[in-house]
């Protein structure tokens, strides 16, 4: 059994050599590779794959986009306009800092697509979450790959060396997808004052408040004052809205209007989103229940594993990874032919199993497959 710390962590040029075939938005270079995953929705009883919330939408949430089905022959410009205001005062910015986009996938895109048109290389984590970077090559760039430290947090030195002449942007993943791992938030507000002298840098926050204090631990007070830092935020996560598709970007108003320039940030949203993601802001308890919920079943799981001979990564979010013995892909079934899906990767040519947070009964399920799955 692989146990925390003991991955090597392989440069790009030497990793990729596993069998099992990599998802096709995953970049062969990275130590990380996807296993296509076995989605069988009609055999799925516990949908830990995906990373979802199962609690959500809340019910206010609910309500509201039911009561906005009829509004569907307009257009939800006003309702993105009071989003983003209520989004800018909850923020602590302006409006003019928030672009909305149909979930943060489109704004990570879209950011690639901006600043890498002409070429260039992003700098980021391996492994780390692949959206943008998949982008920006699809499109010419590079990618920089730094792979992380043996706590699983970001070389920040590392990351600041490997800016140069032609690095467009840098991202961040702050707590990290796969990984769950953070890196600590005074060294990296540090290493975001520092290196967006020389460019912009982009904080991908998806799991941020399933932390105990999000705010103590958020890169957007860094964007009002001004430096040059993009922070990502998503509906799809503690909001329980995955499927709804809502995300916002906070940036400098220089950054949103160079993205804006060329694309549009709200012409994707649809008014019933909109309606839920504004009921969504409007009730914070029940983010706070979503909060205690997941780290309940994080600490059962937890608990569960180590029982089982398991050691998963210290995780910060709504889901957690651990090493597996077996072939990523068999195992994968294996867990699925028991109605359980979950996510398999290949890092640094080892198996590795991720698997999302769900209701206590779900991670019952997903306990009872594992022992079986491996028995
Ligand atoms: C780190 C990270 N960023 C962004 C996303 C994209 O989420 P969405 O497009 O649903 O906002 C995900 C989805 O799993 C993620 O894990």
């Amino acid at each position: 059994m692989l146990g925390i710390g003991s991955i090597s962590l392989l440069p790009g040029a030497l990793i990729g050599k596993t069998n099992a075939a990599p998802h096709q938005g995953w970049n062969k270079e990275s130590m990380l590779w996807e296993i296509n995953p076995l989605y069988n929705e009609i055999k799925m009883k516990a949908r830990l794959l995906a990373n979802e919330n199962p609690f959500g939408p809340s019910p206010k949430v609910q309500k509201a986009i039911s009561d906005s089905i009829s509004l569907g022959n307009r257009y939800g410009h006003g309702d993105a306009a009071y989003l983003i205001s209520m989004l800018a005062e909850k923020e602590g910015v302006k409006p003019e800092n928030i672009m909305l986009g149909p979930g943060s996938t489109d704004l990570l895109e879209k950011t690639a697509i901006v600043l890498c048109k002409d070429g260039g290389n992003v700098v980021s984590a391996d492994p780390s979450y692949m959206s943008l970077v998949n982008t920006a090559q699809a499109i010419g760039g590079s990618w920089k790959a730094v792979p992380l430290k043996d706590d699983y947090a970001h070389d920040l030195e590392g990351m600041q060396s490997a800016i140069d002449a032609d690095t467009k942007l840098v991202y961040v993943c702050n707590p990290n997808n796969p990984m769950g791992a953070i890196t600590e938030a005074g060294s990296l507000r540090e290493y975001c004052k520092k290196a967006s002298k020389k460019v912009p840098i982009f904080v991908d926050e998806a799991y941020l408040e399933f932390m105990d204090k999000p705010e103590d631990n958020t890169m957007v007070g860094l964007v009002s004052e001004g430096h040059d830092v993009m922070v990502a935020r998503t509906f799809s996560k503690i909001h329980g809205m995955a499927g709804l598709r809502i995300g916002y970007l906070v940036a400098t108003e220089e950054r949103i209007k160079s993205i804006t320039s060329m694309v549009r940030g709200t012409m994707g949203l649809c008014v019933t989103s909109l309606k839920g993601a504004i009921a969504s802001v409007q009730d914070p308890s029940f983010l706070s229940d979503c909060r205690k919920w997941n780290k309940e079943s994080r600490e059962f799981t937890s608990e569960q594993l180590h029982g089982m001979g398991f050691q998963e990564i210290p995780s910060y979010t709504s889901f957690m990874i651990f090493p597996i013995e077996e072939e990523g892909k068999g195992f994968a079934k294996k867990m699925m032919d028991q109605g359980v899906g979950i996510r398999v990767y290949s890092i640094a040519d080892s198996p590795w199993c991720r698997v999302s947070m769900g209701t206590m009964d779900e991670m019952k399920l997903f306990v009872d497959a594992l022992k079986s799955a491996t028995a």
